[in-house]
């Protein structure tokens, strides 16, 4: 079983370069088998998911081939609409190839994606949604079956923003007859990219970032050529890791717009923050400052998959910060690991209070899902002595590189598989 052995106290210093975003470049390889044709992405991320949606397009047919930072699929040779079992079950979010499938080929086969580490996140909207677009949905034995040969533009109402859900229609609807309208839309940055990615193709769609998005149908679509928007959460991370260890962290290639949220929070807990278009500097404070209030919101608010690594941060505060999860109902699987370090935590509900302490301690701890593995090593490199992270095939699925890059700006960590 892999881990990490980390000797914490290390005041990081240096550079940074973030990678393409993950929630962006798994919608985005979904999309390509749209076009039947040809799509090359730059700027894809070295992750896990990554290869899982490699594996995915692979199996439905498609040819891909990946050179560093490139893809580049052909869609061309796709031969059958069921998704591998095994695959999506790796993937939670290959749930997005639904929507895109369905337009390509009228129909889909996939497995009921079933629970998740941090929580058990349905699909209710995305299936009612799909019926409203005139599919026809068969649910049986845990397989999904989905048939829509004309599908028809729609005005379908959100009952909250889910980011899937949103993708998931737009794909859906993209040779939809007529208009469609998705009201109460996510907003996050990856669904602009999306919009980006599927109009460079042919599609006509208005509207991604606000809550109103329109889809008007179209037939033809053409090979695209697209660049992947920098990760905003993997820069937030990093910002994190200047902050816990007292560090002077740069981050290059990144969208300041889009984490503004997390500015906001560091610099409420005492970073100094220096920013132009695609740099940032920050800087950690000598003591951190509680955060009165923090809740986790749908953008353009606090993001939830940077809960973890903030209430790392906010472990060794002054004082006592209170997080409240509004988004996931299960996601506080770091918290006991995070005691174990030494942390002073408590939660009720949805609700952690976290009293701040003078400093963690070296521990053996768990990572459980994605986002709480990273807040374990940023808890690590802050602590005294030594700290051993197991399962850190979870941090795999989403960041690259993480034990280069940190050993770079002065981490003592090491990496055992
Ligand atoms: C995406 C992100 C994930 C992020 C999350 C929230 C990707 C690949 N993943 O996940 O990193 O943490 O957005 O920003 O982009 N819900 C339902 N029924 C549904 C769909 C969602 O009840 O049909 C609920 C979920 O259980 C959750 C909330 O809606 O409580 C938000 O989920 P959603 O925005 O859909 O998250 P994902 O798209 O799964």
């Amino acid at each position: 079983m892999s881990k990490y052995i980390i000797e914490g106290g290390k005041r990081l210093v240096g550079e940074v370069s973030i990678s393409g975003a993950k929630n962006s470049v798994l919608p985005i390889l979904a999309a390509t088998v749209l076009n039947n044709n040809i799509n090359t992405i730059f700027n894809v991320p070295e992750i896990i998911d990554l290869k899982v949606m490699i594996k995915i397009l692979s199996a439905v047919g498609c040819k891909v081939n990946k050179l560093d930072d490139i893809v580049t699929v052909d869609s061309r040779t796709l031969d059958t609409v069921r998704i591998p079992e095994e695959l999506v079950r790796e993937m939670r979010s290959s749930i997005i190839l639904m929507g895109a499938m369905l337009s390509r080929c009228q129909e889909v086969e996939v497995s009921y994606p079933g629970g998740c580490e941090i929580g058990p996140r349905p699909i209710d909207f995305h299936l009612k949604a799909l019926k409203e677009l005139g599919a026809e949905i068969e649910e049986s034995h845990g397989f999904i079956y989905c048939k829509g040969k004309n599908l028809k533009g729609a005005d379908i109402q959100l009952d909250y923003p889910s980011v899937g859900a949103t993708e998931n229609i737009m794909l859906a609807s993209i040779k939809a007859k007529g208009t469609t309208i998705i009201r109460n839309a996510a907003k996050e940055p990856e669904i602009i990219d999306l919009q980006n990615y599927l109009n460079a193709m042919g599609c006509k769609i208005y509207g991604a970032g606000t809550s109103i998005i329109r889809i008007d149908g179209v037939n033809h679509l053409n090979s695209v050529e697209h660049t992947i928007i920098p990760d905003r959460i993997v820069a937030g991370t990093y910002m994190i890791a200047s902050g816990i260890t007292g560090g002077e962290i740069v981050l290059k290639n990144i969208e300041v717009d889009h984490i503004q949220s997390i500015i906001a929070k560091l610099r409420e807990a005492g970073c100094l923050i220096y920013n132009n278009c695609t740099n940032l500097k920050i800087i950690g404070p000598k003591r951190v400052t509680p955060i009165e209030s923090l809740q986790t919101i749908p953008y353009p608010g606090f993001p939830t998959d940077m809960q973890a690594q903030i209430m790392s941060l906010l472990t060794i505060a002054n004082g006592t910060s209170i997080i409240t999860e509004t988004i996931f109902e299960n996601r506080f699987k770091h918290v006991p690991e995070l005691v174990r370090m030494g942390a002073n935590i408590k939660t009720v509900g949805n609700v952690a209070i976290v009293k701040g302490v003078k400093e963690l301690t070296g521990a053996k701890v768990t990572a459980k899902d994605l986002r709480g593995g990273a807040s374990l090593l940023l808890s690590g490199l802050a602590a005294k002595g030594t700290t051993i992270i197991e399962n850190i095939y979870h941090m795999d699925r989403g960041y690259e590189k993480l034990e280069e890059n940190f050993t770079l700006i002065g981490a003592k960590i090491d990496r055992f598989d």
